[in-house]
């Protein structure tokens, strides 16, 4: 029996950082083996907020280094680069085509983001930017696709144009479920524990970047906001804490259970200095990975696996197209 498909991407934007790491490509690791696998690096997502394209070019290779790095195997899994498929764009526009306009104005991600400069100046692929995303999922048939939280409502999306497509058209599409890692669904900011880590804070307190030095690691852990009280104790009136246990514990593979068992009656300091060096032993060999892959080799990678999807693509666009019914 052939393996089911997981599909997923991270962005070329901002730093990644260990919320994308845990909460997404931790995962991919964890479900290439199971799974027949693509990831994608979304650079048409990226410009739906204005980039620099120099700087653009530059991080979408530093993202393609982070999934190697983290673990991806090529062997295993298909990275690639979502502009060097022409599909998903052309895909999009056609499922453009069955979305309302109601739909995407609920989006809490758009409303977020749009309230951050202002209505007036959101453009419209901010706005649209659920539906390319319900493509990237859509043209791949894709069964299951690893995600943080945050991204679950634009999963409820694609599975909504799937079936409606399906109903109007004929059985086409895939209907994708989401997949959650309940621990690091959410994981939250360093400097607010109110808030999501997020590529886009205004402090670089509030993340951990995956390419940050061990020094700057240990001064963001020292930094980061604790609950009243000193002791270590796991529990949601205590959100600070209870989000550096978890951040711990899935680094270290030790439950909460046991983090709080090992510090009790230490401190935050000691607790700290712990969460550091578990952060560095994760951090430090991905650094010594990131460091030795050749720019030249990952760019060869990424444009020819950019033809071994595209003939899945290509495939799928053909049915769309004869379905919609476009002169073929
Ligand atoms: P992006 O680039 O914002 O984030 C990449 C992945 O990291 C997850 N994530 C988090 N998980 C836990 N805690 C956090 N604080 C945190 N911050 C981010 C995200 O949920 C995501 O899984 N629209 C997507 C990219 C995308 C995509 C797709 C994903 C485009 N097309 C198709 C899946 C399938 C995005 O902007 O992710």
């Amino acid at each position: 029996m052939s393996k089911k498909r997981i599909f997923s991407g991270v962005q070329p934007s901002g730093d990644v950082h260990i919320g994308n790491y845990l909460g997404a490509i931790k995962n991919w690791v964890d479900l290439q083996d199971e799974f027949e696998s693509i990831f994608c690096i979304v650079d048409l997502h990226a410009i739906t907020v204005s980039q620099d394209p120099e700087e653009l070019r530059r991080k979408t290779l530093e993202v393609a280094k982070v999934y190697l790095a983290a673990g991806i195997d090529p062997k295993k899994s298909t990275i690639y680069v979502q502009s060097q498929v022409s599909e998903h764009a052309e895909l999009a526009w056609i499922l453009n085509t069955i979305t309302g306009m109601s739909e995407l104005e609920k989006m809490t991600q758009f409303k977020d983001k749009s309230q951050k400069d202002g209505l007036e100046s959101a453009r419209v692929g901010l706005f649209d930017y659920p539906v390319l995303m319900a493509a990237d999922i859509l043209l791949y048939d894709t069964e299951v696709v690893p995600v943080g939280e945050d991204q679950m409502q634009h999963i409820e999306l694609a599975r909504t144009l799937a079936r409606r497509f399906n109903k109007r058209f004929g059985d086409t599409f895939v209907v994708p479920k989401g997949h959650l890692k309940k621990e690091t669904m959410r994981v939250m900011g360093l400097d607010d524990p109110a808030k999501k880590m997020s590529k886009s804070a205004t402090s670089e307190m509030n993340y951990i970047s995956l390419l940050d030095s061990p020094e700057i690691v240990e001064k963001k852990i020292k930094r980061a906001v604790t609950d009243s009280g000193s002791d270590i104790t796991y529990s949601d009136d205590r959100p600070a804490i209870q989000n550096l246990i978890n951040i711990y514990s899935s680094f270290s593979g030790k439950s909460p259970e046991e983090i709080v068992a090992e510090y009790e009656g230490k401190g935050f300091g000691e607790f700290k200095k712990g969460l550091t060096e578990t952060v560095l032993e994760f951090i430090i060999p991905f650094q010594e990975k990131y460091s030795s892959l050749k720019d030249e080799e990952v760019i060869e990678l990424l444009l020819e696996n950019a033809k071994k999807v595209s003939s899945i693509a290509k495939n799928k666009m053909d049915e769309v197209k004869n379905k919609v019914g476009f002169l073929q």
